[in-house]
């Protein structure tokens, strides 16, 4: 099974290469690998993660080759512009055309309540025009439930004492990636924790390091707030990416949010890992007390200001056992309209659905993927892991790990969606 296909390199320059999928060319970082024109590669989010001898990639493009052609045909009939905005017409109007709005127009969509479908429209058009029909699935190993912090927020802040944790061994996490990767096709895998200590920097790099080396996919680190030496070190062993929301762009509200912390010293923090190179994700949640549509915009903003690889936001959903058991829940609406704005506002950006916003409603990952999303994330985690990574209510699901891969690339073929992850 696979999440990426092939691709022949056609030139490399500079540390890009230009890469040929069926006739069409991407663009893909060239980090370690030696990789001349003429040769095959897989690429994921962005970044040439491994070699494909021809003898085998042919084969797999054989396979593709007519599939690819025909999920082109759906994605294409699935996403006509919108019409018929109502009072948003200039707007959306000027946003096709600019890809910029001002703070007020930029409200306006988040606040509209008409024609919502037509928003979603415009911006899978837009989506379609700019990326095509690529998407990226990445799977995601949670290996520690423990957190040193104690965001209002979250299941697994350090007061919710009533959480069984678990911290996975070396060989636990290399057992699921191997799995993941072996058996399921993964080609990116984030490693995600609560901020736990127990992980000396040296722990962190030693299992990078291993599964760079033994299956040379891309490693997204979700770990917090750790050194920055933490983090070079990270890259050098081959962790490449790195997820790392900064959750709201307000001070009043993060410091309401994220007891003893500073939203400066975040921000700070995800500026550097996009100064050293990593592939950056990061984002913001939606339905925080206190957050209005202006807050909203103002975390798109600097989420694109911030120029990462992949916009990842997702709905607060309230945990019974934190302080914020008795918020309201965000609408679908709230997380599609946000997705849309996302979209409307930076034309090439990949905008990740997340599975917070899967827990809202039946069908919320197909709805975000037809309002301008482009990326979907796997939970890999084992299962006798994953029910303890309680972040929020109704986020394990009890199927099996194959079963979820299966219907995810079932929705995804509907779509018309290629489950490659192209460009730059
Ligand atoms: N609902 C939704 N997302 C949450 N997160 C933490 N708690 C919740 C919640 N209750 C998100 C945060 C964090 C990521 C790992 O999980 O945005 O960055
Ligand atoms: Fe810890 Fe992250 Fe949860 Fe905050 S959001 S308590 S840092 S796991």
């Amino acid at each position: 099974m696979c999440y990426a296909i092939p691709g022949k390199v056609v030139s490399v320059d500079s540390g890009k290469a230009t890469v040929e999928y069926f006739g069409e060319l991407k663009q893909a970082l060239v980090i370690d690998a030696d990789v001349q024109p003429g040769e095959y590669v897989y690429a994921q989010g962005g970044v040439v993660v491994g070699k494909a001898p021809e003898e085998d990639a042919l084969p797999v493009l054989e396979k593709w080759k007519k599939h690819f052609f025909e999920l082109k045909h759906i994605d294409a009939g699935l996403s006509r512009p919108g019409s018929g905005f109502g009072a948003l017409s200039p707007v959306i109007e000027k946003a096709r055309k600019t890809g910029t709005l001002a703070v007020n127009e930029m409200a306006a969509v988040l606040e509209a309540e008409e024609n919502l479908e037509m928003l979603y429209s415009e911006a899978n058009s837009i989506r379609k025009e700019m990326l095509g029909n690529a998407c990226c699935v990445h799977g995601i190993v949670e290996f520690s439930s423990y957190c040193q912090n104690n965001c209002l927020y979250c299941g697994l802040r350090r007061n919710n004492r009533g959480l069984r944790r678990y911290r996975m061994s070396e060989e636990q996490i290399m057992d699921t990636v191997d799995y993941a990767v072996e058996q399921l096709g993964f080609k990116a895998l984030v490693l995600q924790s609560g901020e736990d200590d127990f992980y000396t920097d040296d722990m962190l790099a030693g299992i990078a390091s291993k599964i760079h080396r033994r299956h040379g996919i891309l490693i997204f680190m979700s770990v917090g707030e750790r050194s920055r030496e933490c983090y070079r070190r990270l890259y050098d062993a081959g962790a490449y990416g790195a997820l790392l929301r900064f959750e709201t762009s307000d001070e009043t509200i993060y410091h309401k949010m994220r007891p003893g912390k500073k939203l400066k010293d975040r921000v700070d923090l995800i500026k550097y890992l996009k100064d050293a190179g990593f592939v950056v994700a990061t984002g913001f949640l939606v339905g925080l007390p206190g957050q209005t549509s202006r807050h909203i915009v103002k975390d798109i903003l600097l989420t694109k200001s911030l120029k990462p690889d992949m916009y990842s936001f997702g709905p607060l959903v309230p945990h019974p056992a934190t302080p914020l058991a008795s918020a309201g829940k965000p609408g679908i609406n709230d997380v599609l309209k946000t997705i849309a704005l996302s979209r409307l506002v930076d034309h090439e950006s990949k905008i990740l659905v997340t599975t917070a916003l899967e827990t809202l409603a039946p069908e919320a990952a197909r709805s975000g993927l037809l309002a301008g999303g482009n990326s979907l994330m796997i939970n890999t985690t084992p299962p006798g892991f994953r029910e303890s990574y309680d972040l929020y209510p109704g986020k394990a699901k009890d199927e099996a790990l194959g079963q979820t891969v299966k219907n995810t690339l079932d929705l995804l073929c509907s779509l018309g969606r290629a489950p490659t992850d192209l460009g730059v």
